[in-house]
């Protein structure tokens, strides 16, 4: 369980921070662990161009896949790049019914000069681990995890968009590839990487969003695998997400399982408030929440600009008072897919308030947007070069 220095202003170190902190080697030095099988028919240039010009969200794919395959008995082998296709499974593949599966979600960026860099590798190796331990699958040395985005990304390089707020976004993932029907860890494991260009996540500068608070349905539970990232707390979150859509809401922010009082966080997001005295408050970390790399990243730029964050409990009920008394002047979310979102509208059963403010979002929206695209100066030696400069 992650463990934090609550209510300090100092920077609360966690095992996934102090490991981010571990300088990976550079790109040319881990480049080639997944040695390239070259897809004999890629999109054609022209096709790539009209994806590329019209980008959204998960839709399409890029010509190649790194892939590597655990065994019990070899541990991990197989390491490639290879074209991207479909996987062929048993019916009884254990991942289909028992859901062992864990994934990640980062993306690469293209700046100015032709580069390509992605954001913070070594946070998501040390999480995708995290999980791997926690739905009893194997763990990957975290180089060679790096070394997958590595080599994915150059074979697919020119499939990396270069406008405003696009990125390659990266989902590496392992499931239980054994074909059985015991209920017990697989002794066969596969690992992908797949990549999907994707656009700006606003279409028209920083959109709030509004956000259904459910009451009835629970993300994650005390001892569960809140903190993972599975299959299974993304699938248990659909259906109150469709509740949220028919109140007319975009995400569902969900409360504690326990006291069912306390602000954990969105099915995909972390979730900071903005009190008026400069204060931003953040949830805790207690076993059911999901670490998030930007949420991480965004305490450490704020601590250090001076401001006081405090990651404790937040109640709804303390939180709405907030909002009427003027105490709290901004909510945001914050993750990979988005960066950082706006919150202009918190409903539940019995309220339905709205929060004006955005000007610390914005802030921190534009710095950290900033560094990715390698618009501003990077003190925390976040970014990671992938590919260099086209020469
Ligand atoms: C449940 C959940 N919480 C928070 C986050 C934010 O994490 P990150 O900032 O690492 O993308 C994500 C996205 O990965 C998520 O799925």
């Amino acid at each position: 369980m992650p463990e934090t220095d609550a209510t300090s202003n100092d920077f609360a170190s966690t095992s996934l921070a102090r490991a981010a902190e571990v300088p990976v080697p550079e790109a040319d030095a881990i480049a080639g662990r997944f040695p390239l099988t070259a897809n004999p028919s890629p999109v054609a240039e022209d096709e790539r161009a009209v994806v590329l010009a019209n980008l959204h969200f998960g839709d399409y794919f890029t010509d190649h896949m790194a892939h590597a395959r655990w065994t019990e008995a070899e541990g991990w082998g197989d390491y490639g790049v290879v074209p991207y296709g479909n996987l062929s499974l048993s019916p009884a593949t254990a991942v289909l019914h028992y859901g062992q599966e864990i994934f990640e979600g980062i993306k690469a960026y293209r700046h100015d000069d032709g580069s390509v860099w992605t954001f913070r590798p070594r946070y998501n190796a040390a999480r995708f681990n995290a999980s791997a331990r926690r739905m009893a699958l194997p763990g990957l040395v975290e180089e060679d995890f790096v070394a997958s985005l590595v080599d994915l990304v150059r074979a697919d390089v020119a499939w990396v968009p270069s406008g405003q707020g696009e990125s390659l976004y990266l989902r590496p993932f392992a499931f239980a590839s054994e074909a059985f029907l015991g209920v017990r860890p697989s002794k066969i494991v596969d690992y992908y990487v797949i990549a999907s260009p994707s656009g700006s996540y606003f279409s028209n500068g920083l959109e709030p969003i509004s956000i259904w608070v459910s009451t009835e349905y629970h993300r994650a539970g005390r001892g569960g695998t809140g903190a993972a990232k599975t299959g299974g707390n993304y699938a248990s979150s659909l259906l109150p997400q469709r509740e949220a859509y028919a109140q007319g809401c975009d995400q569902v922010c969900f409360l504690d399982d326990v006291l069912q009082e306390n602000l954990e966080e969105l099915g995909g997001m972390n979730i900071m408030v903005v009190d008026a005295d400069g204060t931003v408050r953040t949830p805790r970390l207690t076993g059911t929440i999901l670490e998030g790399s930007t949420r991480s990243a965004i305490i450490r730029m704020l601590r250090d600009s001076g401001r006081t964050v405090i990651e404790d409990t937040i109640s709804l009920a303390e939180l709405l008072a907030g909002i009427e008394s003027g105490c709290v002047s901004e909510i945001f979310a914050c993750g990979t897919a988005a960066v950082v979102v706006p919150l202009g509208r918190l409903k539940g059963e019995g309220f339905d308030v709205r929060i004006e403010g955005n000007e610390v979002t914005r802030h921190i929206h534009d710095r950290l947007t900033s560094i990715q695209a390698g618009r501003a100066e990077d003190p925390y030696g976040w970014m990671y070069q992938l590919v260099s400069p086209r020469s």
